[in-house]
């Protein structure tokens, strides 16, 4: 992309963009942008006052965008299940799917599933929405999947462990973080190497270190520090731009299994190129998503 805004010059008129995390930071600044350029887009909120602001925020700058909003927390597997069950009736062929929901926390917490929260909200919601989505996929003539990911996957550079996938043997709100955001990319990697040949792109991206409200259900010097380095960060305008251009850019079309930064393809950790445990958390999902392997 060459310094154009991501996105620029593509059309996504008529095409269907289902995005989650689209009620802030950079998923609502990219659900802007795709229903600008013509998306029929149906965001995923899990807070009815947030879900309706976005909502608000992005019929004022794309005015008669057709948008939809569905409700639910991805925390829960029978959320995850029963949003993708209503995703699928309201829309049988996605052009786009955006897995962006995230976040990070600074104690560890268990799910109503008895999973620990990162590992559930930032890689299996991807997994599951991903994997029940896939005849809605399959149905457009070519679709994208985009995962939100990080730099943050490089604290993991030991990979993940699969005697403890839910940090049950020790808690560090970065390591944890980081090897959810390894996941992402491992579970990209896998998805493109299984869905090769099904019209079907997986591609995943780092925004940046961007200002949004990542990190603020945490409370005291965690917030605090969290809130001074964000003065340095760049804007979600920024930090969206990677997820339009692969949701939208003809430039990536034919692309699949990439980790991109500022709109380019860019190197991942080694434990990221990892193919043995990519197909392996594959599996490890499937089994606690009650999914077939
Ligand atoms: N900010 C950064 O520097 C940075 C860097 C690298 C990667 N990322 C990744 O970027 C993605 C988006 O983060 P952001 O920075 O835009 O943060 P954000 O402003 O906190 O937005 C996070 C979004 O995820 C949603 N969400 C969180 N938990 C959810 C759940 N259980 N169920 C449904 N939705 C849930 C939030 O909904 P609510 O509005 O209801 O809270 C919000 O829409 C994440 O995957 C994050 O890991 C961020």
């Amino acid at each position: 992309m060459s310094g154009a805004r991501a996105g620029e010059g593509a059309s996504m008129q008529g095409k269907a963009c289902v995005i989650t995390g689209a009620t802030s930071g950079i998923g609502l600044v990219a659900a802007e942008r795709l229903a600008a350029l013509g998306a029929r887009l149906l965001l995923v909120a899990r807070d009815t006052a947030r879900g309706e602001a976005a909502f608000a925020r992005i019929q004022a700058r794309a005015p008669g965008a057709p948008l939809r909003l569905v409700y639910g927390d991805l925390s829960r597997l029978a959320e995850m299940n029963r949003l993708a069950g209503e995703i699928a009736a309201l829309e049988p062929r996605i052009d786009v799917l955006i897995n962006n929901a995230g976040a990070m926390f600074a104690e560890r917490g268990l799910t109503a599933d008895g999973l620990e929260r990162t590992f559930a909200v930032n890689h299996l919601a991807y997994f599951v929405l991903t994997n029940r989505l896939k005849p809605n996929l399959v149905a457009a003539s070519r679709a994208r999947v985009v995962n939100t990911a990080s730099a943050a996957h490089r604290r993991a550079a030991d990979g993940l462990d699969f005697a403890d996938l839910q940090s049950e043997r020790g808690y560090h709100y970065m390591s944890v973080y980081g090897r959810s955001k390894l996941a992402n990319i491992l579970f990209t990697r896998e998805l493109a190497r299984r869905w090769a040949g099904t019209g079907v792109t997986a591609n995943c991206l780092h925004p940046g270190f961007v200002a949004t409200r990542f990190g603020d259900n945490n409370r005291g010097f965690f917030r605090l520090g969290l809130a001074v380095a964000k003065l340095f960060a760049i804007t979600p305008e920024k930090g969206a731009e990677t997820i339009v251009y692969l949701a939208a850019s003809p430039e990536v079309a034919e692309v699949s299994g990439g980790y991109f930064a500022e709109c380019r393809p860019t190197r991942v950790s080694r434990a990221a190129q990892d193919d043995a445990a990519a197909r392996r958390l594959w599996e490890e999902s499937a089994r606690l998503a009650g999914l077939p392997a």
